[in-house]
């Protein structure tokens, strides 16, 4: 938690004050030590909007205004993804530190050119990906550091919608890149292979529904289905291990997560001591109380700490940049009609 003394506040800009955007000047609003001292967008009714808002915050549609202002350290990036790497290198360029919004690039080339630039100019990039930062999502990490699910066997993930549908990227971008994201978190590691098959239902230029296999390293298999036509909003992960299952649903703010206590157990026949068969076990479910808090929130402050303590956040431009790689090889397994793609390390 950023306290008082936290001082002189650390002076932020935001580029890009769309639907996703403002989120970030109602956060900064609430924390200590940290101001929002411009807000860049090309729309004259996003800034108008905006002013009314958030009068204490300078409005421009100039995001030079911003590279020319030294008292702003660190810029928040949150607009379409296809405009990334111009700002991130622009704003590395002009020395501020920065916080863009997931994906980092559409190409891997790009996001490994704004790593080795955060590198040379010794800034902190830092990428939104919001679900590290997200209490149910830190759990399930610490169950699986804590091997609680005995031998984790394979992840599901579902997150669906009717819409919103964007025009500069498709549904795996916008979506699947938050599951990748999580997978890499959860697991520590990229992994080595995809397929996905997926479909433009819409006349329109990008994939909006998509099924995913990725296999991690020791066989772990994660299966995402993503989908901007569907009836129902969901957003639900299943951990499956020998000694226990776990579900996530995002939706549910008060209980998020379950723990069963089941599995399969193998005992013997009892006509033949030397064979044994497999019957299901459910034990007990358990709901854990967790003290939920804002994830973007908790994000922000990881920017403010990374700055401070000059130290890579969890999401950093690297972690950033390796969403990047599997979303790049995703969409070539697609191309190729499912085929399994390998996925480069960086
Ligand atoms: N982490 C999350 O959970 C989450 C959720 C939603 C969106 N996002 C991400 O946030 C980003 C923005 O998404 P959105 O839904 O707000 O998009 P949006 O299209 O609603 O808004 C983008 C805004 O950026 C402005 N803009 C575009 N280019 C600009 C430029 N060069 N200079 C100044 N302003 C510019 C546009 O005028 C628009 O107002 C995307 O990368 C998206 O993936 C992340």
């Amino acid at each position: 938690m950023l306290t008082k003394e936290a001082s002189p506040p650390l002076y932020t800009a935001l580029i890009g004050c769309g639907h996703w955007g403002p989120n970030y000047l109602r956060v900064i609003q609430q924390l200590l030590g940290v101001e929002m001292r411009w807000a860049a967008d090309l729309s004259p009714s996003r800034r108008e909007s905006l002013s009314r808002q958030f009068p204490q915050v300078k409005m421009t549609d100039q995001v030079s205004d911003i590279w020319d202002d030294p008292a702003v350290q660190a810029v928040i990036v949150a607009t379409p993804a296809a405009s990334h790497p111009e700002l991130v290198e622009a704003a590395l360029k002009a020395g501020k530190h920065v916080l863009c919004e997931k994906p980092l690039t559409i190409s891997p080339a790009e996001s490994d050119a704004l790593v080795a630039l955060a590198a040379e100019k010794q800034r902190i990039l830092m990428v939104g990906h919001t679900f590290l930062f997200n209490t149910g999502i830190r759990q399930l990490k610490t169950y699986l550091s804590e091997k609680k699910l005995g031998q984790l066997y394979y992840l599901h993930s579902t997150r669906t919608n009717l819409g919103p549908i964007r025009s500069d990227v498709g549904a795996i971008e916008d979506l699947a890149s938050h599951d990748i994201a999580i997978f890499n978190y959860l697991l520590a590691a990229l992994p080595e292979e995809v397929s996905a098959r997926g479909h433009s239902c819409l006349p329109h230029a990008h994939t909006d529904l998509a099924f995913m296999t990725f296999a991690y390293p020791g066989g772990v298999l994660a299966h995402v289905h993503v989908s901007w036509l569907n009836p129902v909003k969901v957003r639900q992960m299943t951990l499956v291990g020998s000694e226990k299952m776990v579900t996530w649903d995002d939706i549910n703010v008060v209980e998020p997560i379950r723990i069963f206590d089941a599995g399969v157990m193998q005992e013997p026949y009892y006509h033949d001591f030397g064979q044994y068969q497999l019957l299901p076990k459910q034990g007990d479910t358990w709901i854990p109380r967790l003290q939920l808090s804002e994830p973007l929130k908790a994000e922000v402050e990881a920017f403010v700490a990374a700055i401070q303590t000059q130290s890579p956040p969890l999401s950093d431009g690297a972690f950033g940049a390796d969403v990047v790689r599997v979303l790049e090889a995703t969409r070539q397994s697609l191309a190729a009609g499912g085929a399994p793609v390998k996925i480069a390390s960086a």
